[in-house]
């Protein structure tokens, strides 16, 4: 199951951080492999894992509360050394012999630590007033038996703790967020100097390995995938390109609610450069008398949903020896259906073709089920997929549909598609492109008077969201300058028929959503 490049692991246990991901990006920018799994994965498995380390996460529970989850005691015999983050640390101390009291008071947000003995995981940091981010309302009373206090802070007299012949340490604060600024060095000194892991997780390492393991569960068979343009799927067809050639077919469907140009872009870049199996299928006349009268968002987006997969199923039939779906899960999503907090609902259901494997009796294969999002964007440099693709902003699976309030016509269609355009030229001219998550337009279902020349207009209003975010799950109206706002503007009522007003949207999110649906 473990390549061998993946030879050096570290484990993270999860007592469901919200912070946990955080670890896992931090221990991946160093270099160092490293996976999550829920804190009850069966001592068999950790064995098998091999880690070069074990972290334990921090979590929303107290060591008293009833149920509340600690490590297999078996951990602490694997002669692996560990470090507990926040409850991490705390079971540290619950579990080994120490004791865990309420605090006085929580402690939460910034504070000042001073390091009272350095060793190997404090090496080189400053020792007075270090920064850390604090977030819990536990702490530790008395050390376990060979711990020794290696940090305090006000509110916390341990607030950082080691054994170091046992290579056990545990850290009250978070090392794996920005608010803690040495927090990487302090992760790097437990993997380099502790662990004794190599800096050996690289792209490269990552590329030649998914190749290699493709290739071997493959063998003679065939892969379809299922080609968007987004950044994920065009890794995947790529990748599986480099390791099966032409026994790759991705099916591209143009369900005519996509972007201006975006179909000739995808088949330039797939069929004509990397020479890729492509099949195109333009479907949209198809999509757009199933969707004639439909103004419901969520109904817009099942009739497309469900219309893709016929779609694409009835293509797919057409390819013989077919064993296998390619997806691009990513390791967010995994990581999501198996927190230990249980199954959770948000697997991304708008990307995967849902229920097709199973009706076309097909094998999944995800290569990227190991990454996150910036590191499928560093594969994708890897395996020399064009900028443009790479840094793409997502774009909604029901694309253009749920970008119209109200019903989906042709006309209205042309319209936003060509507002649209303006705003990504505009937008990637400025230098704006790579700050925001997301730029489109949005075609709105009122007309309202304008004039032009002698004429007095009753025309359509675009509404243009330019949103900065990390993740989509908050975002803020980007802070776009005002020549840049009166361009996109000018530029729309001149040059698209049909529109006399453009309006910028300065809702935040929440209580705001960023597609306007
Ligand atoms: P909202 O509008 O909920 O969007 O703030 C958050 C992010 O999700 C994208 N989005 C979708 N993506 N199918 C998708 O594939 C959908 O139905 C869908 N709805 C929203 C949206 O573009 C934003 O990035």
């Amino acid at each position: 199951m473990y390549d061998d490049l993946h030879q050096e692991r570290v484990l993270i246990l999860d007592f469901g951080s919200q912070y946990t991901q955080l670890i896992a990006r931090r221990v991946r920018e160093s270099h160092v492999y490293c996976e999550i799994h829920p804190c009850t994965m069966p001592m068999e498995a950790v064995k098998s894992f091999q880690p070069k380390g074990i972290i334990l996460s921090g979590g929303p529970s107290s060591v008293h509360d009833e149920g509340a989850p600690v490590a297999d005691l078996e951990i602490f015999s694997l002669g692996v050394p560990i470090l507990g983050i926040c409850y991490g640390m705390q079971l540290l101390a619950h579990q080994l012999g120490g004791a865990v009291e309420k605090a006085d008071r929580r402690e939460y947000g910034p504070a000042g630590v001073d390091i009272d003995l350095a060793g190997d995981l404090f090496y080189e940091i400053e020792t007075e007033g270090l920064r850390v981010w604090m977030s819990h309302g536990d702490r530790i009373l008395r050390l376990p038996p060979h711990f020794r206090i290696m940090a305090h802070s006000d509110n916390s007299p341990a607030a950082a703790m080691g054994d170091d012949e046992r290579k056990f340490y545990g850290v009250q604060f978070h090392p794996e967020v920005a608010h803690t600024p040495c927090g990487k060095d302090i992760l790097e000194n437990f993997l380099f100097r502790i662990c004794r892991c190599r800096p050996s997780w690289t792209m490269k390492s990552f590329v030649d390995s998914a190749i290699r393991s493709v290739r071997e569960k493959v063998g003679d068979d065939r892969v379809i995938c299922a080609l968007s343009g987004g950044v994920d799927s065009s890794v995947v067809a790529v990748l599986l390109h480099k390791a099966i050639g032409e026994r790759l077919h991705c099916i591209f469907v143009n369900n005519g609610l996509l972007r201006k140009g975006e179909a000739e872009t995808v088949q330039r870049v797939f069929r004509d450069h990397f020479e890729i199996n492509l099949i195109y299928i333009d479907a949209s006349a198809e999509f757009l008398e199933r969707l004639r009268g439909v103004a419901d968002p969520e109904r817009k987006r099942k009739i497309i949903g469900n219309l893709f997969i016929e779609v694409f199923e009835r293509e797919a039939r057409h390819i013989p020896h077919a064993r296998y779906l390619a997806q691009g899960t990513l390791y967010p999503d995994v990581i999501e259906s198996v927190s230990f907090k249980g199954p959770s609902a948000t697997i991304k259901t708008h990307h995967n073709v849902g229920g097709l494997p199973e009706r076309m009796d097909l094998e999944l294969i995800e290569p990227l089920r190991e990454l996150f999002k910036d590191e499928v964007r560093l594969a994708g440099r890897e395996l020399g997929l064009p900028e443009r693709i790479i840094m793409r902003h997502p774009f909604p699976g029901p694309g253009l549909a749920i970008r119209m309030i109200g019903d989906v016509t042709a006309p209205a269609l042309e319209v936003l598609r060509e507002a649209d355009a303006i705003i990504l030229e505009e937008i990637e001219a400025s230098g704006w492109y790579d700050h925001v998550w997301q730029s489109f337009a949005v075609l709105l279902p009122v007309r309202s008077v304008g004039v032009m020349g002698d004429e007095r207009t009753y025309e359509q209003v675009i509404a243009l969201r330019a949103v900065e975010s990390v993740d989509a799950m908050t975002a803020d109206w980007a802070r776009l300058p005002y020549e840049v706002l009166a361009r996109i503007s000018n530029r729309i009522i001149n040059e698209v028929q049909g529109v006399n007003r453009v309006v910028y949207d300065i809702s935040s999110k929440p209580p705001s959503t960023i597609e306007w649906e």
